[in-house]
């Protein structure tokens, strides 16, 4: 379960809504995620308040609490469900990142997954001591190097490396923690890493990042991969895809799980699901959101357009843009693409809230039926081994999962695709995922009194 936090796919205006920022928010969707059997609840990370025609953008991740701190206070109220925080390697640093992310899988007995990504702008870097820091090809081979470090720390510490008496001079057996050097293009870093291995050795890693170079990264590193592909010959592509990069990378066929973004708007017959998708986007994409997503490609102020009426005749402001069109915006000929799609508009007879609606991302990504219908496609799903799981964002918090878990997740187990029980107590168990092999290279040295690992 994906909570986005702000954006236009999640509704915070009905009046059933919580808040994006309160902690009961989090806790009441997370404790219906784990009736269900979720394997993990997972959160993005959006480190800069995205701008829209250099103010601040009001409908992007406004209000968006550190994925840690909030993860760190679920691990005590929740006790299975898998807990994946979203962090960059742009920006971050291996060693810290290291030690927080094994915190966060100590103290939640071994549910703690990182989602590796990079960024997908440089402007994010702004924030801290490093705008337009790294061009695309950059950020996945310091990834790559950030990841196999923070392994190598993980991996540092022998399982019995704490002695078993509490005498002062045995915390450590001697030897028994190796230290993690790395010297390369973007850090260099000689750490004697502070923790011990977790309950399921080390974070769970997840990644999102679609390119070849990301897809590359993930086939040699992850263990799950974040995609954006729900659709079913996508899914089907996609995971060919990963098969072929994984073996190229020596690793097994299906060592690296799949789990597409995904909506899902249900009700008990077909029409009722067709009625309420229409009052669902009616809700996600309001007069506000349809001008304010034309106005990133515009480039300009829409305010004074018609939600409900054509796109605008006024032409997109054309020279060099830049970031506070915000991510939307991708380069694209600004005026070329407003004549297709005005021309697109118009055939379809659609106004600006019709065509903002089947502009955005989620169109793919929803699943729309009902109960039994759903259940029915997602066999197809499991039996071809398109997918192992969705990441499912509630158009609706905290309400939104209810009757995933109520009507559908008991139709899916009827069918033999769904869980019954946690097979375990760590994600890793609950993924059936490998335990990690310890990655010893690259180590060179040890720490401690005595022979040690070298
Ligand atoms: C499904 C999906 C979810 C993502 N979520 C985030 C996120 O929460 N925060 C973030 O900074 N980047 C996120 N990313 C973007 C990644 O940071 C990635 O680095 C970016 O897409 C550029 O890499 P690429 O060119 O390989 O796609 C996401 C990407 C995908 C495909």
């Amino acid at each position: 379960m994906f909570f986005q936090g702000v954006n236009s796919g999640t509704v915070w205006k009905a009046a059933e809504s919580g808040s994006q920022t309160d902690f009961e928010s989090f806790r009441r969707i997370a404790q219906t995620a784990e009736r269900g059997l979720f394997a993990a609840f997972f959160l993005g990370e959006g480190l800069r308040l995205r701008e829209h025609l250099g103010r601040p953008h009001a409908l992007d991740v406004a209000g968006r609490p550190d994925a840690q701190t909030m993860l760190a206070a679920l691990a005590s109220v929740m006790s299975h469900i898998g807990l994946v925080a979203t962090q960059n390697t742009t920006y971050n640093d291996p060693a810290d990142l290291a030690h927080r992310l094994s915190t966060l899988d100590l103290l939640s007995g071994g549910r703690a997954a990182w989602n590796v990504v990079t960024t997908d702008n440089a402007w994010t870097g702004a924030n801290f001591r490093r705008g337009g820091y790294l061009d695309h090809a950059d950020r996945y081979v310091h990834a790559e190097a950030f990841v196999d470090t923070a392994k190598r720390i993980w991996d540092a510490w022998d399982d019995d490396a704490i002695a078993a008496s509490g005498t002062a001079e045995d915390w450590l057996a001697p030897g028994s923690v190796r230290r993690v050097r790395h010297e390369g293009q973007h850090y260099s870093i000689d750490v004697v890493p502070k923790l011990p291995r977790s309950a399921q050795y080390r974070p769970v890693l997840f990644q999102a990042g679609d390119s070849p170079d990301g897809r590359d990264f993930a086939a040699r590193q992850a263990d799950v991969i974040f995609s954006a592909h729900p659709k079913f010959e996508a899914a089907l592509d996609f995971r060919r895809d990963i098969v072929a990069r994984s073996l190229k990378a020596g690793r097994g066929a299906n060592d690296v799980q799949i789990m597409p973004a995904s909506e899902f708007i249900l009700a008990a017959t077909p029409q009722e699901a067709r009625d309420k998708k229409a009052w669902v986007r009616s809700l996600q994409i309001g007069p506000q959101q349809a001008l304010a997503y034309l106005e990133q490609f515009w480039g300009r102020e829409l305010q004074s357009y018609d939600p409900d009426g054509p796109l605008p005749d006024i032409d997109p402001v054309v020279e060099e843009t830049s970031e506070t069109r915000g991510s939307g915006f991708h380069g694209a000929k600004a005026r070329q693409l407003a004549d297709q799609w005005r021309a697109e508009a118009k055939e379809k007879g659609f106004s600006i809230r019709q065509f903002v609606s089947s502009k955005t991302s989620r169109v793919d990504a929803t699943f729309n039926g009902s109960y039994t219908e759903v259940a029915d496609r997602l066999v197809d799903y499991a039996r071809t081994g398109a997918v192992d799981g969705f990441n499912i964002s509630p158009w609706l918090v905290p309400a939104g999962l209810d009757d995933i878990v109520n009507h559908l997740v008991p139709e899916l187990q009827e069918r033999g695709i769904y869980p019954t029980e946690y097979a375990g107590t760590t994600l890793r168990e609950n993924l059936g995922l490998a335990t990690p092999v310890r990655s010893d290279a690259g180590v060179t040295g040890n720490v401690g009194a005595g022979a040690g690992h070298a």
